[in-house]
């Protein structure tokens, strides 16, 4: 039987009850705060019976995504449980990711928005976190190259009717901020194969001859 974990937001991943060890709990402050409900499955469900860690994530279903998570509700949870808490809300880079961990206790951090074509967020962040060191972004070479991989695994999984589409969205995030992006994004907007959009891609490659931007 699934067991849902907060009043707000989706589960990833919910509860079973069962005490198996592979269920997570993925908790937005709900419409009660978090670690109220934190409590009230540590207590007796979720969490006491099995759950490995719980992803928390610091607004309340209302909040939609105005202002910035509320860190303290994350904070209440790592007090509150003894499982691994994974923070998660507004984390774009290593210094955001390390103040999340530093000011709530958590032991993680998830990524969702930020990782919208940027997959490198990752990395960046981890090497931050163990080195300091803030890593370059990509090349305009490096982002075209996955906005096409990404594509195709897409492709695989969900056939290519659907992927182009869904492609869409996050082609315009590979492409945020390179020139002459506007132009690109209405193009890859009118493909419908997978071969089209690597058409265009290679176009706009050949037109500005891929030099890097200078910052
Ligand atoms: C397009 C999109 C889909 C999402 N789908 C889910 C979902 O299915 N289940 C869930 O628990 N959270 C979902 N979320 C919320 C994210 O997991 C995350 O909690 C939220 O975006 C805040 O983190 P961020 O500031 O790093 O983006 C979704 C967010 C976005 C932008």
């Amino acid at each position: 039987m699934n067991e849902k974990c907060a009043a707000g937001g989706g589960d990833y991943f919910s509860g079973n009850g069962s005490g198996e060890d592979s269920c997570y709990h993925k908790n937005a402050s709900g419409l009660v705060a978090g670690y109220d409900q934190c409590r009230r499955t540590g207590n007796g469900s979720g969490i006491g019976r099995g759950a490995p860690a719980i992803t928390v994530h610091g607004r309340t279903r209302e909040d939609f995504y105005t202002g910035t998570a509320d860190r303290r509700e994350i904070k209440k949870v790592v007090d509150a449980v003894h499982i691994p808490v994974i923070g998660n809300g507004d984390v774009g880079d290593g210094p955001a990711a390390k103040a999340l961990m530093e000011e709530t206790g958590c032991a993680a951090v998830a990524i969702g928005r930020a990782a919208w074509g940027n997959p490198w967020v990752f990395g960046a962040v981890n090497t931050y976190l163990e080195t300091g060191e803030i890593l370059p972004g990509p090349s305009w070479e490096e982002r075209l190259a996955m906005a096409r991989k990404h594509l195709h695994g897409l492709c695989v999984e969900k056939g290519e009717r659907i992927a182009v589409r869904e492609m869409r969205a996050h082609a315009s995030r590979y492409f945020h901020g390179l020139p002459k992006a506007t132009v690109l994004r209405r193009e890859i907007m009118k493909a419908l194969t997978e071969e089209e959009f690597g058409r265009i891609l290679t176009g706009y490659e050949m037109e500005l001859g891929l030099e890097e931007p200078e910052v």
